[in-house]
């Protein structure tokens, strides 16, 4: 658990916390058992807002159609999941276009140098070839925007993404010493008290990802209960029989963590329950057990997707609550650089 030592002038005040999903692809098992669940957990603790960078995900060519659906996807995935739009902040990331003007003072304060450095640029400009937009490269400053401009306390993400808020840090620490210790706020990682990192059902080495071609290694949040079994009873397990929790069977640790974070059950609990089984037994219970967790944020999710009056009422009003708290920042930031006022 974090400890919060609010300081004496905010002792009501939560801390501000602040994370982002690409809608680049359906949600995933992991994207919930990772992230979702825990913030719908948080979400009266913390001040929270939660939005579909969808300027993120432009970096790569995305079909029109489908960044609309998967970003209106996204959001109605939130909000099934039980993100309450009365308490968290759910909104668009192009609906505030504060981002990307921050993103662009950003953009003049980071080197070039440290965007070499970044691992999820080598790792996806290696994969674009000859022609990498400019946006790939630049992408922690948006990201960087994203988190300063809500003078955010807390960010929780996965170990990918530990390396972006790093600089998100150097950056607003470069910019405090020139501007002012407080013009932003220095974020850090937030760890959950109990995170689950889910793993490829196909590569039990890596992380189940929303962007994995093979769609047999990630159970999304929209497959069927029949999907949902197919792709357990196909899960990549180790050789030997017994069930143990240990490194060397990543696959059938796979399997008892994802029990695990779905019932709260411990690690220890599950494996003794499974002495003297099969591993046919474990991944046929586990889709019982994923099947009955996903099923409901599925067909919450189509509901909500039909009520397209209601999904634009939310984007709205989270674009403006989001845009107000956003202003007051940029207005800062552009009145110590020397910007003439908008009047
Ligand atoms: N880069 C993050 C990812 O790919 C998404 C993201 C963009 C984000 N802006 C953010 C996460 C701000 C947390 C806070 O997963």
């Amino acid at each position: 658990m974090i400890q919060i030592q609010p300081k004496q002038s905010q002792k009501t005040a939560r801390k501000i916390m602040v994370s982002a999903v690409q809608p680049s692809n359906r949600l995933t098992l992991g994207n919930y058992l990772g992230a979702l669940k825990n913030w719908v957990q948080l979400q009266s603790q913390f001040d929270c807002l939660f939005f579909a960078v969808d300027l993120h995900t432009i970096t790569v060519r995305q079909d029109p159609k489908e960044l609309r659906e998967q970003t209106y996807r996204a959001i109605a995935t939130y909000i099934a999941a039980g993100l309450d739009p009365n308490e968290v902040t759910l909104f668009a990331q192009s609906h505030v276009p504060q981002h990307a003007e921050l993103a662009w003072v950003l953009n003049c304060f980071v080197y070039m140098g440290e965007l070499n450095r970044m691992t999820q640029y080598k790792d996806k400009s290696a994969k674009q070839g000859q022609n990498i937009p400019v946006g790939l490269f630049t992408y922690p400053a948006l990201m960087a925007a994203d988190i300063l401009l809500y003078q955010t306390h807390l960010v929780p993400v996965g170990e990918d993404q530990k390396q972006h808020l790093e600089i998100t840090r150097d950056i607003a620490q470069r910019m405090n010493q020139v501007y002012g210790d407080e013009l932003f706020t220095i974020p850090e990682v937030y760890t959950p008290p109990v995170g689950a990192r889910i793993m490829s059902l196909q590569d039990p080495t890596s992380k189940m990802s929303k962007s994995d071609p093979d769609p047999s290694s990630a159970v999304y949040l929209n497959d069927s209960d029949d999907q949902i079994r197919k792709k357990l009873k196909r899960a990549v397990t180790d050789s030997g029989t017994e069930i143990s929790y240990s490194p060397e069977k990543p696959g059938i640790k796979n399997l008892i963590d994802i029990q695990s974070a779905i019932t709260g059950q411990s690690t220890q609990t599950i494996v003794d329950s499974y002495v003297g089984k099969q591993y046919g037994h474990l991944k046929v219970d586990t889709a019982e057990i994923v099947a009955a967790a996903v099923g409901p944020i599925r067909d919450r999710t189509e509901e909500v997707l039909k009520d397209q009056a209601f999904l634009n009422s939310v984007l709205k009003r989270g674009a403006e609550k989001a845009g107000a708290r956003a202003e007051q920042t940029l207005k800062t930031v552009f009145d110590r650089m020397g910007f003439i006022p908008r009047g």
